[in-house]
């Protein structure tokens, strides 16, 4: 789809100079991949102290190896992730780029374009134009980005955030949503990996904006 800004920055500059991603998208974008890494590493260690499930992560994939230090690990990078994620979502609301790039979304579109996919028929030509999964897949992690944040939030003040423990149903089901929104975020992130290097232009994209 064309948007109406896609075409007249097509009318005053060649297509290679177009900036796919500006710089905010792509520094915050950074930012919040190594936080991102850091809160999954912590949070498995945390994880592994007192275990939701009858299994534990192993200790070479968890940081810190102990859990006082993955305890100030999550409070350390958990700033840096809020304030990236708030820049984030208010600079993609305030510029129309949330508007622009991942809606409308509709299910036909997203079936249609997973079987392209999976056939490996879909096209990349147009790395400013997202297709129907992409645009799910964003919406949908973003989503998990507030999910884990609130019950974050939820489990680490429950008496200040009494009425934000109690919406996500008390104390232990919001440590089963944070676990849950972890696990979202990381089969995500395998997913979204994988794509990048099976496309290394969008990689380049991302890094380069263009
Ligand atoms: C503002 C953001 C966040 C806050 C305030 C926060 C806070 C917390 C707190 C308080 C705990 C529990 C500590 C305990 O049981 O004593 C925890 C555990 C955990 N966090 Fe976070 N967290 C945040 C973001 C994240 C993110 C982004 C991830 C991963 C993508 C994550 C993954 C985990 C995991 C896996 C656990 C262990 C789950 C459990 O066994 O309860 N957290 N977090
Ligand atoms: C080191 C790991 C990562 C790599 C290599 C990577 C790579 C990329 C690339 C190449 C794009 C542009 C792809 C495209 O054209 O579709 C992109 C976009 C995006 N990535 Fe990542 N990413 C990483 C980590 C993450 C993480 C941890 C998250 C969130 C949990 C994330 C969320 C997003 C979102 C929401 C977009 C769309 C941004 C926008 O257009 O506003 N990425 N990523």
């Amino acid at each position: 789809m064309q948007t109406a800004a896609n075409t007249a920055a097509t009318n005053i500059a060649p297509p290679e100079k177009l900036t796919i991603h500006p710089a905010w998208v792509r520094l915050t974008h950074w930012i919040n991949a190594v936080a991102m890494l850091m809160m999954v590493g912590s949070g498995w260690e945390i994880y592994n102290a007192s275990p939701l499930f009858p299994f534990v992560f192993p200790k070479t994939i968890t940081l810190d190896g102990w859990l006082a230090g993955a305890l100030l690990w999550h409070f350390a990078a958990m700033w840096v992730l809020a304030v990236n994620g708030l820049v984030y979502v208010a600079l993609g609301l305030a510029t129309g780029r949330f508007r622009r790039k991942l809606l409308p979304i509709r299910p036909a579109e997203i079936l249609g374009d997973l079987r392209a996919a999976l056939a490996r028929r879909l096209a990349h030509d147009d790395l400013a134009v997202y297709n129907a999964v992409q645009k799910a897949l964003y919406l949908g992690v973003i989503l998990a980005g507030i999910i884990i944040v609130a019950s974050g939030l939820a489990i680490w003040k429950p008496v200040q955030l009494k009425a934000l423990t109690a919406l996500l149903g008390g104390y232990d089901a919001a440590r089963f949503v944070h676990f849950f929104a972890m696990a979202a975020i990381v089969l995500f992130l395998i997913v979204h990996v994988v794509m990048a290097f099976l496309v290394p232009k969008s990689l380049w994209a991302m890094i380069r904006g263009r």
